[in-house]
């Protein structure tokens, strides 16, 4: 579907290159996308790397467009809307990645009734390991939503959410998500290196620490503390670990990091 659509992004910055990336990675030709980015060492860099058309001008970038994906900063989409808005045809698909703006602000600002979707990427869509939720406007056609949906699959998993109302904790919990990860990470890395082990070796054990943990979530279908109790032998090194994490508090602070940006998201609405 993708490879008949043109895909402009306004906005090549952390999430728009990472969804240029992955769709590039996924196998949709370069020709069918461009993106709209003010600074010139960014436009050089993704005309260099992924051989888009790259303008400098918003207006320039739209017409003709299948879907446009506003990836700037949320202070600054109604402005960039009331930029476009004359050069948006009425089947253009209008997704927003943007946190905490709605779809009634959206749909408020779409000049003639585009179809909306509101959209919460992350990171890891890099990679095509990216999860995205996203919010439909009310009433939108199947062959839009199908579009927008195939956008997002090309980075990685997604899921219609039921209500908008989800998103602020979309947002807290997978968009902020990596960061939390790689702050875990990182202190499991230090925990190894303060027992001894060169970074190099920390790291790596870390890292495929992580990455296998989580694949046998997956794979093994049981609950996490279902895991964690059976490599958590009497008396054994995991149970000293473990109470340490807990007598630091390691699990409210985790909840109380996602609870903080969830209302942190609200706030920004
Ligand atoms: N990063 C994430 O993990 C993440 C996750 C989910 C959603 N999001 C959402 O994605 C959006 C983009 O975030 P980001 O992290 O990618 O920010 P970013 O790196 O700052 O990217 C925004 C880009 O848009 C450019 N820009 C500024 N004004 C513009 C204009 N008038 N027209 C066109 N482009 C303009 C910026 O250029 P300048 O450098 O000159 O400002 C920058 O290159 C945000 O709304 C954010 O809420 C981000």
């Amino acid at each position: 579907m993708l490879q008949r659509s043109t895909i402009t992004f306004i906005g090549g910055g952390q999430m728009g290159s990472a969804l240029i990336h992955g769709l590039i990675q996924a196998g949709v030709s370069s020709t069918n996308i461009r993106v709209a980015e003010p600074v010139h060492d960014q436009r050089r860099a993704l005309i260099d790397r992924y051989k888009v058309a790259a303008f400098p001008d918003n207006c320039a970038a739209v017409p003709g467009s299948d879907l446009v994906i506003l990836a700037v900063k949320p202070a600054l989409v109604a402005s960039v809307l009331k930029e476009i808005a004359p050069y948006l045809a009425k089947e253009t698909v209008l997704i927003s990645i943007a946190a905490g703006v709605t779809l009634s602000r959206l749909v408020e600002l779409s000049p003639v009734g585009q179809p909306v979707v509101r959209v919460m990427p992350n990171t890891p869509s890099l990679i095509g390991a990216g999860i995205s939720a996203l919010c439909p406007v009310a009433g939108i056609s199947a062959a839009a939503l199908a579009q927008a949906k195939a956008v997002m699959a090309a980075v990685g998993e997604v899921i219609i959410l039921p209500n908008e109302a989800m998103m602020d904790g979309v947002t807290a919990l997978s968009a902020s998500g990596p960061a939390y990860v790689f702050l875990i990470a990182e202190a499991l890395s230090d925990g190894g290196v303060a027992c001894g082990l060169p970074r190099d070796l920390a790291d790596r054990l870390t890292l495929q620490t992580l990455i296998g943990s989580a694949k046998l979530i997956v794979d093994s279908g049981r609950h996490p503390g279902e895991l964690k109790n059976q490599v958590t032998s009497p008396a054994g090194t995991t149970i000293a670990g473990l109470m340490q994490l807990e007598q630091a508090g390691v699990r409210g602070a985790l909840m109380a990091a996602v609870m903080a940006a969830w209302k942190r998201a609200r706030e920004l609405q």
